[in-house]
């Protein structure tokens, strides 16, 4: 995808990856993400953030377009992950007069990653820059996702570039624009992109929304994703949703099972649901990535996990789902569990430690079965069903 203009003398000078399969080397991307940066060529130029490290022959390709022979004079970095600083160490020997600008974090992950010598403009919360046209302002927002996440505030053309905060996964392959691209697909892959990788630092979330109130936002440049410039606010308010844990009615209902006896108990409970018609999806999470059935339960109020016993614990890939849950601190939801094991317990006992405390609330029966269940068992399963979707 070639530059494209989005304000005056601002441009998205971004690219598309569909290459990577895993995000941070664990996260699929079937619809492959984009690594936003953005170039304003006033009387200074500023370049905001880069791109993965893979793709700067690409990404210079774009730049030397904008640049038209001139000299890149500031390198904002909002946040300094590689999937956005790969490029930083080419473009500083591009342009060896370039002056780097973030705050001390920054400076000290910089020189962690990239051992560059000097030439960096410490820049405080609140500061601006000025390009001669027009100043930018800094606005911290450490842990937006790292420490040094920060963003930066163009006064002139009321642009925010703000970070990874906003971003969703998903390459822009069909536009740019929130009024060019289709939202409802988006919406999805923001989802999964918050709750992948930055639901763990939702109250940070919370606390930049709010630092932002009082700031006139024309429109929302992340370094993931659509430009938000019809209307910046709904992503604003979709983020401040997501962050603050406001679910939809329904149910995820995620299981792990050997030989079809968990299953089976999975369609009991989904039975239940689906007499009170509660919206409900069923998730095998040996067949579907964590990374969706997180999706999920971060959209859902309610959520039902079943297992089986595993070597006398949860069954591997239900554990790793058990530790995303507590890193991310999800709460506020209605929890159901259920699981068959055969010559030992312990699924059940490890799944009960989730609603020990925090507030996740235990909907009853609690379902397990020895070896295969029965007609009655598969009765509690359809109670468990119906008193979730009551709860929910
Ligand atoms: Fe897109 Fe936290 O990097």
């Amino acid at each position: 995808m070639k530059p494209v203009e989005i304000a005056e003398k601002t441009y998205w000078a971004g690219v598309n990856d569909f290459e990577t399969d895993l995000f941070e080397a664990i996260w699929p991307l079937p619809n492959g993400v984009s690594y936003n940066s953005y170039l304003i060529a006033d009387d200074k130029i500023a370049l905001i953030d880069t791109v993965k490290k893979t793709f700067t022959a690409e990404y210079l390709e774009g730049l030397k377009t904008l640049l038209n022979g001139r000299a890149i004079d500031y390198l904002i970095i909002n946040h300094i992950e590689p999937d956005h600083s790969g490029s930083i160490d080419t473009l500083f020997r591009l342009f060896p007069g370039i002056q780097i600008a973030g705050n001390a974090k920054t400076q000290e992950l910089l020189n962690a990653y990239y051992h560059l010598p000097g030439n960096f403009k410490l820049v405080q919360d609140g500061e601006t820059l000025s390009l001669g046209g027009r100043n930018l302002k800094f606005i911290m927002a450490p842990m937006v996702h790292w420490p040094e996440t920060m963003m930066t505030y163009d006064e002139k053309t009321k642009t925010l570039f703000s970070g990874d905060a906003f971003g969703a996964f998903g390459a822009l392959s069909s536009g740019l624009f929130d009024d060019e691209v289709d939202l409802a697909f988006y919406a999805e892959e923001t989802r999964r992109y918050f709750s992948n990788i930055i639901a763990k630092y939702s109250a940070m979330v919370q606390k930049a929304i709010t630092k932002l109130s009082g700031t006139e936002i024309k429109m929302v440049a992340s370094t993931h994703g659509p430009v938000y410039r019809k209307d910046p606010g709904y992503i604003i308010d979709f983020y401040r949703k997501l962050s603050a844990q406001e679910t939809e009615r329904g149910v995820l209902i995620a299981y792990a099972s050997m030989y079809e006896n968990t299953k089976r108990m999975a369609d009991a409970v989904a039975a239940g649901l689906a007499e009170k018609r509660v919206p409900h999806k069923i998730l095998n999470v040996s067949r579907t990535h964590l990374s969706f059935v997180f999706n999920d339960a971060w959209k859902y109020k309610g959520i039902v996990l079943g297992s089986p016993t595993y070597n006398t614990k949860l069954f591997p890939l239900m554990q790793s789902l058990m530790e995303m849950i507590r890193n991310s601190n999800l709460q506020n939801r209605f929890v159901g569990f259920f699981g068959s094991y055969g010559w030992s317990g312990g699924a059940m006992a490890q799944f009960k430690t989730l609603t020990e405390k925090g507030n996740l609330t235990l909907v009853e029966p609690a379902v397990e079965v020895k070896g295969g269940p029965t007609e009655q068992d598969f009765e509690r399963c359809r109670a468990l069903g119906l008193n979730i979707a009551d709860a929910v």
